[in-house]
């Protein structure tokens, strides 16, 4: 079944390595048969933020974010790609992750995290699990995470080791059965 993934990436840097995983997940979802949307916050400048979609009357927020919002309804899952800057995660992910609230409700997200150093991120993601429970949209168990990010996929997105297509692929197989799951209830009505 095919099913609409959503991934968000919120490193603005010039000297940024992590959109090399963003890529590798964008084509990982489009190779497994979904849709994949990439939300990049160097491309979708969001000011920081002063008011959320929701506080805006209908129809007047600003262009951008009735189109992301109108995306986020439409999807399936969410994927996040987090940094890990001094054991948190990137301003600009939760910048780009707090301007919305209800549209991520009732669908799984999971965490594709990832640093320069040997841990892979995993310390940014325990305090990124915990905003996406608040944010309705709790995470699948398993992480991937993705050590070394400065060696580990090529410019263009493509692994230089086997290792992480071997883990993507049982993490993806995770993903696709919460994101199914929760389709089909969705589907069947949500208690508000
Ligand atoms: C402000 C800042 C803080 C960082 N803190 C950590 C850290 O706590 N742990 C870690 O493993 N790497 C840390 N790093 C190194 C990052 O893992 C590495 O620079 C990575 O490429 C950042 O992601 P990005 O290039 O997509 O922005 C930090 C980097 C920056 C810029």
């Amino acid at each position: 079944m095919s099913l609409n993934f959503t991934i968000l990436y919120g490193s603005v840097r010039e000297a940024r390595a992590g959109i090399r995983l963003a890529r590798f997940i964008e084509k990982t979802v489009l190779q497994r048969g979904h849709a994949a949307t990439l939300v990049d916050a160097a491309e979708r400048r969001l000011p920081l933020l002063d008011k959320m979609y929701k506080e805006y009357e209908p129809g007047t927020a600003p262009a951008i974010l009735q189109e992301l919002a109108q995306l986020y309804r439409e999807s399936d899952g969410f994927i996040v790609v987090s940094g890990e800057y001094n054991h948190g995660i990137p301003p600009a992910l939760k910048n780009l992750l707090d301007h919305f609230l209800e549209e991520y409700f009732f669908r799984p997200s999971a965490i594709v995290c990832y640093s320069a150093g040997q841990f892979g991120g995993v310390r940014a993601a325990m305090q990124l699990r915990m905003t996406l429970a608040e944010l309705g949209m709790s995470s699948i168990p398993s992480l991937l995470p993705v050590p070394h990010i400065g060696s580990a996929l090529t410019p263009e997105g493509n692994p230089n080791e086997p290792r992480l297509a071997a883990i993507t692929a049982r993490f993806f197989d995770e993903l696709e059965w919460y994101a199914s799951a929760l389709q089909h209830a969705r589907n069947a009505g949500t208690p508000y």
